[in-house]
C-alpha cells in the first residue's frame, strides 16, 4: 500500500498534465524517490491508477537506466562506457571502481553504501569519462579523482 503523502504527489503531477498518462515518468520517479526502487506492487498501483497497462509501465522502467526494480545502495554508480568515455578511459574507471569496492556490475557493497553499474550515454561526452552517483554527474575523470570522490562519500557515509 502506498503512502498518502506519495498518493497526494500523484494527484499533484497529474493535474499538471493534460492526460494521466502523461504524468508516468513523473510519478515513477517520485515513488523511486520515496521507496527506493519500483516493486511489482507499486507498477502495478501505477498501472491501475494511470489506467496503463501493466506492461507498458514496464516498458518505460525497462528502457531508462535510471529507473529500478531492485533496491540499491545509497550511492548509485553508474559509469558510462560508451564510446566517448571508452576512448578516454571508462573501462579502466569502471574496473578501478569495481575493483576498489570489491564488487561487479549489478552489485551493491555488503554495507549497503555503494552499488555499480555500467550505462550508456549519459549525455556528457564533452566532458568524458562521465560517471553519476544518484542524480549527480562528475565528468573529466581519472582515477586519482574517481578516488577522491569515492573517499568523501564513504567519510559521508
Ligand atoms: S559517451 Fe559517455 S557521456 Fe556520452
Amino acid at each position: 500500500m502506498l503512502s498518502e503523502s506519495l498518493l497526494e504527489k500523484y494527484r499533484d503531477l497529474t493535474s499538471r498534465y493534460p492526460t494521466k498518462r502523461s504524468a508516468l515518468i513523473p510519478i515513477l520517479l517520485t515513488t523511486q524517490e520515496e521507496m527506493g526502487y519500483l516493486t511489482p506492487e507499486s507498477v502495478r498501483f501505477i498501472s491501475d491508477y494511470l489506467k496503463i497497462p501493466e506492461i507498458q509501465v514496464y516498458e518505460v522502467i525497462t528502457f531508462y537506466s535510471m529507473l529500478r526494480t531492485t533496491p540499491v545502495g545509497k550511492y548509485h554508480i553508474q559509469v558510462c562506457t560508451n564510446i566517448s568515455c571508452l576512448l578516454l578511459g571508462g573501462e579502466e574507471i569502471f574496473e578501478h571502481i569495481s575493483k576498489r569496492l570489491g564488487i561487479k556490475e549489478g552489485e551493491t557493497t555488503p554495507d549497503n553504501l555503494f552499488s555499480l553499474v555500467e550505462v550508456e550515454c549519459l549525455g556528457a561526452c564533452c566532458n568524458a569519462p562521465a560517471m553519476q552517483i544518484n542524480y549527480k554527474y562528475h565528468e573529466d575523470l581519472s582515477v586519482q579523482k574517481v578516488d577522491k570522490i569515492l573517499d568523501q562519500l564513504k567519510q559521508q557515509g
